[in-house]
């Protein structure tokens, strides 16, 4: 059974109109990567998802929950699909360890002791249990997105949506991050992310999806897609993408 279901979802922004006829599922412990140009429409897909973008077609839902129906308890929906962007938007004066404990209070009501236990444990499989006092800004880029990625598992979601989650690393801290995401994978965590890091998508992915023309062009496993694709755009995408020494 999916968890993640898009059905003929359609999404326009103004005139614009982003996704067409969208149909997309993830089942319980898929890793399905997003590929394709910028703005083609990977961010809008997640953020549909979740809920921070309507959709003006279809629908959309997160195991049982209707994320499109008018009447979607949204907060239900954002505990189970964690997102994780590429900014990552810690709370600036907030530790370490606040910006992980501060929505556990907020949210979902856990004690502060509890909160901070279950903070600490993630800061600690992060790799960042030395640094759980320090404020956003003493932290490198990899530190803070990790960190972020430690607020959202806070959430105890069933699913993860990463939005280029690397983008705005430096090449040396990219590695850090991939392996966080590497270890949820091997745990079995459901995830859809979008992501420019092809090498990883070969590695994790057990489908990748190429998006274009508003919805999935095309889709397979991870070798055929980046090496052997059926069709145009995606072919031509690659052949992009070798040019520019990026596959
Ligand atoms: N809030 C918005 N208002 C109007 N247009 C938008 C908005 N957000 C996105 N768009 C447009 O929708 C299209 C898809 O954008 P989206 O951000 O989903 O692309 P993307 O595939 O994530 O690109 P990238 O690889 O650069 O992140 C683009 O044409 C973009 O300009
Ligand atoms: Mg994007």
């Amino acid at each position: 059974m999916s968890f993640v279901k898009l059905e003929n979802v359609g999404k326009t922004y103004g005139s614009i109109n982003v996704l067409k006829d969208l149909n997309l599922r993830v089942d319980k412990h898929e890793v399905v990567c997003l590929i394709g140009p910028s703005g083609c429409g990977k961010s809008t897909m997640l953020r549909c998802i979740n809920g921070l973008e309507s959709i003006q077609a279809g629908s959309i839902f997160v195991g049982d929950l209707e994320v499109s129906s008018p009447i979607v308890d949204i907060n239900a929906v954002r505990r189970r699909v964690g997102m994780v962007f590429q900014h990552f938007n810690l709370f600036p004066h907030m530790t370490a360890i606040e910006n992980v404990m501060v929505a556990q209070l907020r949210v979902l009501g856990r004690d502060k002791r509890a909160a901070r236990d279950m903070a600490f444990e993630l800061l600690s499989r992060v790799g960042l249990s030395k640094k759980i006092d320090k404020y956003p800004e003493a932290l490198s880029g990899g530190e803070q997105q990790r960190v972020a990625i430690a607020r959202t598992l806070a959430m105890s979601p069933q699913a993860l949506l990463l939005d280029e989650i690397t983008s705005a690393l430096d090449p040396e801290l990219v590695g850090e991050v991939l392996e966080i995401v590497r270890e949820l994978a091997n745990e079995g965590m459901t995830m859809l992310l979008a992501t420019h890091e092809m090498s990883f998508a070969r590695e994790v992915a057990t489908r990748v999806c190429f998006v274009a023309e508003g919805g999935i062009y095309e889709e397979g496993p991870a070798e055929k897609i980046l090496s052997n694709p059926d069709r145009p755009k995606t072919q031509a995408f690659l052949r992009r993408l070798v040019e520019s020494h990026r596959l």
